[in-house]
């Protein structure tokens, strides 16, 4: 429980280093390029390919993902509606450190509710918040099954399992539309992602 009295008494410190110094020494702004998707679309190799381009670059990046962070920040969450709104509220307030140090942090979460991805684009400016929905039919998910979780929900072994028994919403206006379905296209999508960030000017 939050308690106000102390929260009046905390007030915003200003630092002496903006992030316009940061973004001037990195030589690049901050950004945040957020992947949405089932699990098994291929929203972490693909999070993970576009940001080895990146580094190639010299650019800055942070990847965070979905499995990794729930073994630490997010450890104590599990997958009711409510435990995957505080997930993504916390990757959120992440994510805005991140870019405020002018990095381009990477997401792959499955962020299955419109309404927490719409709260995290309001922590940034509409500038430097990238949806980017990893589109794979579920069919297709689930013939990949690469950690057997979908044979494990269809079983009932595994509980509020996106897409079998936990919703997941659809983005309604993502900056970007990944069609992964076919691995084939794999290299092309990883350059649809980088040639979108040069169409944007975060990359030149
Ligand atoms: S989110 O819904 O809160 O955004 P998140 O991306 O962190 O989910 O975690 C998803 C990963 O956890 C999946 O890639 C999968 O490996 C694993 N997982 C385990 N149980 C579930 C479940 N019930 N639903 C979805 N993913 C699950």
């Amino acid at each position: 429980m939050i308690d106000k009295k102390t929260n009046k008494n905390i007030l915003w410190h200003e630092h002496l280093i903006t992030y316009e110094d940061r973004v001037k020494l990195n030589g690049h702004m901050g950004a945040c390029l957020w992947f949405t998707g089932l699990s098994g679309s291929g929203k972490s190799t693909l999070a993970s390919s576009v940001e080895k381009e990146l580094y190639n670059r010299k650019i800055h990046t942070y990847l965070l993902d979905g499995d990794n962070i729930r073994h630490g920040l997010s450890k104590d969450l599990g997958f009711s509606n409510s435990d995957r709104v505080e997930n993504i509220r916390r990757i959120g307030e992440v994510v805005k450190l991140f870019v405020d140090s002018a990095n381009i942090v990477l997401t792959a979460f499955i962020s299955p509710f419109g309404s927490d991805r719409e709260n995290v684009r309001n922590l940034l400016s509409d500038r430097n918040f990238i949806e980017i929905f990893v589109k794979c039919p579920i069919e297709i998910c689930e013939q990949r099954d690469p950690k057997g979780l979908y044979k494990k929900a269809r079983e009932s072994e595994i509980k509020n399992f996106s897409g079998i028994s936990s919703s997941y919403e659809e983005p309604v206006n993502p900056e970007l539309i990944i069609d992964n379905s076919y691995e084939s296209d794999f290299n092309d999508n990883v350059e649809k992602i980088i040639n979108y960030m040069k169409l944007k000017k975060i990359l030149y």
